[in-house]
């Protein structure tokens, strides 16, 4: 079941999405939350930033599992995902370092580095509360369109499209890598609840798959149809272009 939420500024989608956080650590203050990268949730993570300074949320006893890395980047790279959390929210709060959970990027052999994740998500039971961004190509951490949705922890080739987009993070689109370690569909589909977020009016196609009623391996969010849990947070810019929208609450 999706519930679509939309909001007037992207600081308002922001603080939308930082109080289910928060509702979520507030509850339940060992939750294992799952946190995604990208320009959509930098705004989210200035606002748990803000909040933890304020003294309304404690991190201390969260499990954090995130949702890729880029094959060949070691956690100190810049461009790695691990260095973006640590810089944007990690670093800022305080969440433990030996509770952060990550994919290895650098690696002897890969089944046993996605095999090494699985084991520890099977650890912890299942994530509690999993952010998510979405590629414009409808990917989900990185499970790029592809005929079949691939369930668990696994090594994938980034689409052209994906390249091109992320390019921007790099000096040059010759330096972003081709491939990534990530969390399969079924790890995601795991978790109790989702929250997705999307404010660019590019990503309006691919949030059209989410109220399609089809699912679709080709636009990878569309299996997000099936999950009982999920809330999307949009900026109400996008939501004019998005087709079959319905169940949906103003904020
Ligand atoms: C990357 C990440 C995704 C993210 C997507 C969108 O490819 N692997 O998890 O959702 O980009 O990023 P942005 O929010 O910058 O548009």
């Amino acid at each position: 079941m999706i519930q679509l939420i939309m909001m007037e500024t992207y600081q308002a989608l922001s603080e939308q999405a930082a109080k289910i956080v928060a509702n979520q650590i507030h509850q339940k203050p060992n939750s294992i939350i799952g946190f995604a990268t990208g320009s959509t949730p930098l705004g989210l993570y200035e606002t748990l930033v803000t909040m933890y300074q304020n003294k309304e949320i404690s991190f201390s006893e969260i499990q954090t599992f995130n949702l890729d890395e880029y094959v060949g980047l070691r956690p100190t790279h810049p461009q790695s995902y691990f260095q973006f959390m640590m810089q944007h929210l990690f670093s800022k709060v305080d969440i433990k370092r030996d509770q952060i959970h990550f994919p290895a990027g650098v690696f002897a052999n890969a089944s046993r580095a996605c095999l090494e994740f699985e084991e520890q998500l099977e650890q912890v039971g299942s994530i509690d509360l999993q952010i998510l961004g979405i590629g414009e190509n409808g990917h989900i951490g990185f499970n790029e369109p592809a005929d079949a949705f691939t369930l668990n922890t696994h090594i994938t080739g980034l689409a052209e499209r994906t390249i091109q987009a992320n390019a921007r993070f790099f000096h040059d689109q010759s330096e972003v890598p081709r491939k990534a370690i990530t969390m399969g569909i079924g790890n995601i589909m795991a978790a109790k609840k989702i929250l997705l977020l999307a404010d660019k009016e590019s990503k309006s196609a691919a949030l059209s798959a989410l109220f399609s009623g089809t699912i679709d391996p080709n636009i990878p969010a569309s299996i997000l149809q099936l999950h009982p849990n999920v809330v999307v947070i949009v900026n109400k810019k996008i939501a004019n272009y998005m087709k079959h929208v319905s169940n949906t609450l103003e904020v």
